[in-house]
């Protein structure tokens, strides 16, 4: 059988090589503090053997939600391929060593974008200017030292618990998989469309 992040990174892939530039973004999904469902892009930065990663700022709604509820779905849309992957599992923080150690691997340029928005994020602002006059004084700042480690830059990963893969087809009717991942090993089962 194969496994199924190995089947998620084999869909991700193929789509990549039908062109799709942003393949790697997917909706997760949260529950408010509210009680309220709760979605937003982002873009996965890793998909390893048993997680999913991505980055985020420490003031966001995600943060705070999954602070509170760590359960989280990530949805992907490969519309090059028409097919779906549902996610399903537990959220978890990575230390500040590891946000350290990921951090240094940041382009340059996106460190400095970080730095300029992350302390307000999700905040309202006057206007985009203001942002943008304290993103050039960081790099001018910066021109010849490393750039520090923002406090607000966050890594979270999803350990997957459940996953569905459906493909959509006009030619026959859809394809649906569920794996259940639990300790004992994985449980893939043939779901109707
Ligand atoms: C193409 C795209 C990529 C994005 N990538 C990220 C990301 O990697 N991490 C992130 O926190 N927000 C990302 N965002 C912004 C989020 O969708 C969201 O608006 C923001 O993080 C606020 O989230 P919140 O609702 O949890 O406060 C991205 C948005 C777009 C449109």
């Amino acid at each position: 059988m194969t496994y199924p992040m190995d089947l998620m990174r084999q869909w991700l892939d193929e789509e990549k090589l039908k062109g799709a530039q942003n393949a790697q973004h997917a909706v997760l999904s949260t529950q408010g503090l509210n009680g309220h469902p709760h979605g937003r892009i982002v873009a996965i930065r890793e998909i390893e053997e048993e997680r999913i990663l991505f980055f985020t700022q420490k003031r966001t709604r995600k943060v705070e939600e999954l602070k509170k509820n760590s359960t989280a779905a990530i949805t992907f849309w490969f519309e090059r391929s028409a097919r779906e992957v549902m996610i399903e599992g537990d959220a978890i923080f990575l230390s500040e060593a590891e946000n350290e150690k990921y951090w240094h691997t940041y382009p340059r340029w996106a460190q400095i974008r970080f730095l300029s928005y992350a302390p307000t994020s999700g905040l309202p602002i006057e206007n985009k200017q203001k942002l943008e006059i304290k993103r050039n004084e960081i790099e001018s700042d910066h021109q010849d030292t490393p750039l520090p480690l923002s406090p607000d830059y966050c890594g979270i990963y999803v350990i997957p618990k459940r996953i569905v893969f459906y493909t959509y087809r006009l030619d026959e009717l859809s394809d649906v998989w569920e794996y259940q991942i639990n300790e004992t090993g994985v449980v893939k089962k043939r779901l109707s469309p």
